[in-house]
């Protein structure tokens, strides 16, 4: 057992049994943990430590996003943003990091760190300033020492079209799922994600939340689309470096930076690496995933091969209902 599992132990045996229960869609069950569903054994523990223990840096960025959001493909766009004078990534003899491993190991999760090094954050110290870090929790959950407005770090969040986000988490869930759970179905998953019942669900509270906070705080988190990304991804990637304080120069933007960047990032770049296809990336000691796992198909609306027209209606529905009036919608 790592030292932050020890330290916690016994606040996770009171407290688990108070919250609710539902369904899990890679795990038996989820649990409800201050209005968001989060699997117990890989986030409890991790979240206190983070509340009691992280340091926030000034020059801190995270990005934010629920799970099956674009994640993956924000994480090697910002990285490649941030580091474009560090690493020569236009040559074909280039050693860009994004070339040979995948964008989760350039940029951490802050969630499931501690679990993952089985250490304390003392890791995270060493990292380059500015740190790059990662989280799917939400809003409501980070310590004020992350959120406040004095703290100097930023945000970028990303968020999706919700019956897409459906489908990707299916498939993707379904395959880390241990054999003796069975299938989740897609009607269940259906129901499921539209109880709110999903992996750091519910959704629209993930992106609300976040959402709220953008309009308040638009210098502190940057807020997008992955639809805005496939669609207008020079534009994205622009507002991207600048939003981070490092714009692309006159110069860059002549020489085709923004473009070498975008391509580097692409699905079709990432996906085909041998990295990607071959190697695992790995979240906590039990936990391990393919990297292939990550790139999917990559593309905008394909929930409408697999959701019948009743479901997507009710999804936009469930989504207009609760986005209502607060200027968002999918
Ligand atoms: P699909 O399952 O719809 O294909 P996350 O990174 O948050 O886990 O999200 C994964 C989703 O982003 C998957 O969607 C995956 O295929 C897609 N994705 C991964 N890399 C991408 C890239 N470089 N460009 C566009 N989409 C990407």
């Amino acid at each position: 057992e790592s030292g932050i599992e020890k330290v916690y132990e016994k606040k996770y045996r009171e407290i688990l049994p108070t919250l609710p229960i539902g369904k899990g869609w890679m795990t038996e069950h989820i649990v409800q943990y201050q209005g968001f569903w989060l699997i117990p054994d890989l986030f409890l523990k991790p979240l206190w430590w983070i509340h009691d223990e992280f340091k926030v840096q000034p020059t801190d960025i995270f990005l934010a996003s629920a799970p099956k959001t674009g994640t993956t493909w924000l994480k090697a766009l910002m990285f490649a943003t941030i580091n474009r004078t560090r690493y020569d990534f236009s040559s074909s003899t280039s050693t860009h990091p994004l070339l040979n491993s995948n964008p989760h190991e350039c940029v951490p999760f802050l969630d499931t760190y501690p679990l993952q090094t089985q250490e304390t954050f003392s890791g995270l110290d060493s990292l380059p300033s500015p740190r790059l870090l990662a989280t799917h929790f939400p809003f409501s959950l980070l310590p004020d020492s992350m959120v406040s407005s004095t703290s100097g770090c930023k945000f970028v969040y990303i968020c999706r079209d919700p019956k897409d986000v459906l489908i990707s988490n299916l498939v993707f869930f379904d395959k880390l799922r241990p054999q003796e759970l069975g299938h989740l179905s897609l009607q269940e998953a259906f129901e499921l994600f539209c109880q709110g019942i999903s992996n750091f669900g519910p959704y629209w509270d993930h992106v609300l939340e976040y959402w709220k906070w953008s309009l308040q705080n638009p210098e502190k988190i940057l807020f997008f689309k992955y639809e805005e990304l496939k669609k207008e991804p020079l534009v994205v990637v622009k507002r991207l470096a600048k939003f981070l304080g490092q714009p692309f120069s006159f110069e860059e933007e002549r020489n085709g930076v923004v473009q070498e960047i975008i391509k580097l990032c692409s699905f079709r770049n990432l996906s085909n690496l041998e990295v990607n296809n071959t190697k695992t990336y790995k979240f906590t000691k039990d936990v391990v995933a393919n990297n292939n796992l990550y790139f999917r198909k990559g593309e905008t609306g394909d929930s409408s091969n697999h959701l019948s027209h009743e479901m997507m209606e009710h999804i936009d529905k469930i989504f207009q209902d609760k986005l209502s009036g607060s200027g968002l919608s999918f």
